[in-house]
């Protein structure tokens, strides 16, 4: 792999194949909806970082190494207890990542850090949760899987089979989808052969704009909004007419519907209230009839925060968990991402076009800049 800056090949991966004009994911190879049905998270992991699936002669035990690194540090655990109790948690998350001093920063990272650092993760979101709430927080349990335990550590109870199964797939589906730019993000930190905490850092804060990770939470509030299925089509008019953009649609790489998104929908339904899912279903319906007729040349379809904000919301999350719990399965492919990029180094510094004045003398009369062209 090319991943430094002299390379205008910087961009490639072998770990996520995206066919934006098929509507094909794959992981390592295999397609989404096989990864799906048959890996819980755990085993998707192992196949993010090292290739194998449960059962290969090469495969780790994920599961183990994850449920035994669950724990804060004394030191970590003192950090949240001094952050501000309204602070959003993903802001929570980001400094927690950057305070993880008792992880070795090791340069380059290891495997070893990264298991450690997708185990932590949930641990930290819960416990940031259950303080804004004012609940005692709730230990990891070992005979939870990853995405059961934190759920479990968010809610305060053991879920329910149906939430935990709509939860893991979530998870799964968000995982990884290649050089996303929350990823880039982290790429472009590891290449200056800088830690992995700093690099994840990075990603957060890449991640939880509303272009981005920040979506989901803006799906819910966009669908209230709109309050009733009656409304939905004046308030995508009214919005579109007013340049406004509909969360969970349209993708820089998809040209045709995310094969998570048709996912997803089918999911969504599984836990929803009927009552949301329907008007999420006329919204999509109105949503894209409308941004077809507008853009007939860009056609912009569903994308995998629509239904994945109606799923959330049915398992049973506040909607301020929605952008960390989507870093949480992100952490996956970050780790991936990151091994990947230090594997073969090379640090990233993409070629710029100057667009400003050629030289010109000191004395020079100044001119007025010129006018930036949308790239
Ligand atoms: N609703 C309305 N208009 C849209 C939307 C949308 N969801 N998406 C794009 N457009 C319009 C833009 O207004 C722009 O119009 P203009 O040319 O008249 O200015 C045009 O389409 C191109 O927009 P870009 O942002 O340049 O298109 P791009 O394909 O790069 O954008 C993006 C992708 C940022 C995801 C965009 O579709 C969007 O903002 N969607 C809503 C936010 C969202 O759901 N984000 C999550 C995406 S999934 C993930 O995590 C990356």
């Amino acid at each position: 792999m090319s991943a430094g800056s002299e390379s205008t090949g910087f961009g490639e991966t072998a770990i996520t194949g995206i066919d934006g004009g098929h509507g094909v994911l794959t992981y390592r190879g295999y397609r989404i909806e096989d990864v799906v049905e048959h890996l819980g998270y755990e085993s998707t992991v192992g196949l993010l970082l090292w290739g194998t699936r449960p059962g290969d002669s090469a495969a780790h035990d994920v599961a183990a190494e994850l449920r035994s690194q669950r724990g804060l540090s004394p030191e970590l655990a003192r950090v949240l207890e001094v952050l501000p109790p309204d602070s959003p948690p993903v802001d929570g998350f980001r400094t927690l990542v950057s305070a993880m001093n008792d992880m070795a920063r090791a340069v380059p990272p290891t495997v070893n850090e990264a298991l450690e650092l997708i185990a932590r993760s949930p641990t930290i979101v819960a416990r940031l949760h259950r303080r804004t709430v004012g609940g005692l927080p709730r230990e990891p349990d070992p005979q939870l899987g990853h995405v059961a335990n934190y759920l479990a550590m968010v809610q305060g109870t053991t879920p329910a089979a149906e939430r935990v199964r709509a939860l893991e797939r979530y998870f799964v589906l968000l995982a990884d989808h290649g050089i996303s730019a929350s990823t880039l993000a982290l790429r472009v930190v590891l290449s200056t052969r800088s830690d992995l905490v700093s690099a994840v850092s990075a990603a957060l804060g890449a991640l939880k704009g509303p272009l981005h990770g920040g979506a989901p939470p803006e799906v819910l509030e966009m669908l209230d909004a709109v309050g009733s299925v009656d409304q939905v089509e004046s308030w995508i008019d009214r919005t579109l007419d007013q340049r406004g953009r509909l969360y969970g649609f349209g993708h820089p790489t998809y040209r045709v519907e995310d094969p998570r998104a048709t996912l997803l929908r089918r999911y969504a339904q599984e836990v929803a209230a009927p009552d949301r899912y329907n008007l999420a279903r006329r919204f999509e319906e109105v949503a894209l009839e409308r941004l077809a007729r507008r853009r007939p040349d860009q056609p912009l379809f569903t994308n995998v925060d629509f239904y994945g904000a109606v799923l959330l919301e049915g398992v049973g999350l506040p909607r301020e968990l929605f952008t960390p719990t989507f870093a949480l399965a992100r952490t996956a492919g970050w780790s991936a991402h990151a091994l990947e990029q230090v594997a073969q180094n090379r640090m990233v510094r993409p070629p710029e076009r100057y667009v400003g004045p050629a030289p010109r003398p000191w004395g020079a009369k100044p001119t007025a800049p010129p006018r930036r062209r949308r790239v």
